[in-house]
């Protein structure tokens, strides 16, 4: 039982197979990219558990079936860039779901992210939000779009994240412990560089194939500024009942 009531950890067999290929840094971009999409697609059953459906009746060769269909009102919410992996296998399984785009960076130096693009159409016409990213590292990303479609009227979050830090859960729930949090892993704690250990290295950049050398390496010569703030988060963590 996790410490978060708010949090599942989607422990399928195959979810945990395919997290570890993921994980594993001789995997090349093509493939990783392949696995974001399995994963997700895998982990869309559990997390649309409680989808709500209405009854349709059909004809079979033999006659009426009664049997049911997906009611609308889910959007997907992917977060730019990484969170873009996960959208195609989520709409294969939920061809209904409308997908809102909201860009968010976060700033290397003070970890906070930096918002770039925002798409969410002019008034709020769902039920329920996904939000999706591969990584929930210090929370701050999730924080701030729960914030973004909060203030903007979404009724339901649920955020979704292939791997998360206890730092991230700790701050997302304490921001918004209405937030049901599904992930497929909670890995040991955030480095100095604010990234998850051992996570995956840099979701993005493992998906887009954009590496910048080694100065940009996930374990890389941490600033005085990441060290603390990862440092604070860390404290905070400790707090927690
Ligand atoms: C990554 C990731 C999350 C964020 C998580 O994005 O995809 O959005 O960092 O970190 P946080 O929990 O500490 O906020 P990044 O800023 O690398 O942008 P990218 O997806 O464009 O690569
Ligand atoms: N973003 C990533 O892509 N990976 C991490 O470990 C942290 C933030």
């Amino acid at each position: 039982m996790s410490r978060w009531p708010n949090i599942t950890i989607i422990q399928h067999p195959v979810v945990q197979e395919r997290l570890t290929v993921a994980r594993d840094r001789r995997t090349g971009v093509e493939e990783f990219r392949r696995l974001m999409g399995q994963i997700a697609r895998l982990m869309a059953f559990e997390i649309t558990r409680d989808y709500p459906t209405r009854r349709r009746t059909v004809e079979t060769p033999l006659g009426p079936c009664e049997g049911c269909e997906l009611a609308r009102g889910l959007t997907l919410v992917p977060i730019l860039r990484a969170g873009l992996g996960m959208v195609d296998a989520m709409l294969e399984l939920i061809p209904t779901a409308e997908v809102w785009h909201i860009g968010l960076y976060r700033d290397e130096r003070s970890l906070k992210p930096v918002e770039y693009y925002n798409k969410l159409p002019d008034a709020a016409t769902v039920q329920v939000c996904l939000i999706l990213d591969p990584m929930l590292a210090t929370g701050g990303s999730s924080a701030a779009t729960v914030d973004i479609l909060k203030h903007w009227g979404a009724a339901r979050v649920k955020q979704v994240s292939l791997i998360a830090a206890p730092e991230g859960v700790a701050t997302l729930s304490a921001a918004h412990p209405d937030v049901d949090i599904h992930v497929g892993a909670i890995d040991r704690a955030l480095n100095e560089r604010g990234y998850i250990v051992p996570g995956l290295g840099d979701a993005g950049d493992r998906q887009f194939g954009t590496f910048a050398g080694p100065s940009s390496e996930p374990g890389h010569d941490p600033t005085d500024e990441t060290a603390e703030v990862v440092r604070r988060l860390q404290q905070n963590l400790a707090r927690e009942p």
